[in-house]
């Protein structure tokens, strides 16, 4: 089983979407251990009393670097294989993608590479585009950049506002994650320049 790190600041909707393909063996992976910033994460709580490891790892006041080496750490203490960023607000260090090549998963409430940063789904809504989605992306040094694995649309209603727009977009998260991440694991790909393609 591949071991899964998940890292998360807040809700963990995400987190538990995949957590609960895992428990219906439907993704071949375990989650070795849910590590939160914001040691109030609602996210990190449900984490515990599903009965996973969790780490607590306060980044208030700590120096970015300095942070990711612990993360990193704390990650490898856990033996995980794929980092799952599941709502992280954090900008991630280059010396910290450097040590999980190419297995750093992240979810972005956009169509990228519109709408990076923060609250894309308000960001969109206000943009006036008619579609937008989610993308489930590798991680880079840069912001909401690394090649994409999955994408799903999700149409703007004229009656829309940004709650009901951003609880579509959701539901679309929770599927498209696991099933990227199903297809990473359980199928050849490469990534091709930017191109994330399947087969040998
Ligand atoms: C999700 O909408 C996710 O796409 C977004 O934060 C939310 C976390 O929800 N992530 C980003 O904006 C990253 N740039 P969750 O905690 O319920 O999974």
């Amino acid at each position: 089983m591949t071991r899964l790190g998940v890292v998360l600041s807040g809700r963990g909707s995400n987190f538990l979407a995949i957590a609960d393909q895992i428990r219906q063996g439907n993704l071949p992976a375990e989650i070795a251990v849910v590590i939160s910033n914001r040691p109030d994460a609602p996210g990190l709580a449900a984490a515990r009393e599903r009965g996973l490891a969790t780490v607590s790892l306060p980044s208030k006041g700590v120096d970015r670097e300095e942070y990711d080496q612990r993360l990193a750490a704390t990650l490898k203490e856990h033996q995980v294989e794929w980092v799952i960023l599941a709502g992280y607000m954090r900008i991630l260090s280059a010396g910290f993608i450097r040590e999980f090549p190419q297995r750093i998963l992240n979810i972005h409430p956009s169509l990228l590479p519109a709408f990076a940063g923060l609250d894309a789904q308000h960001q969109a809504f206000d943009y006036g585009v008619k579609i937008t989605g989610c993308t489930v992306h590798f991680v880079d040094e840069q912001l909401d950049n690394g090649p994409i694995v999955l994408q799903a649309a999700v149409a703007v209603e004229d009656s829309d506002t940004p709650e009901a727009l951003s609880a579509r977009i959701l539901r679309e998260e929770h599927r498209i994650y696991s099933e990227a991440l199903r297809t990473l694991l359980t199928k050849p790909w490469r990534i091709d320049n930017r191109r994330v393609v399947l087969g040998q």
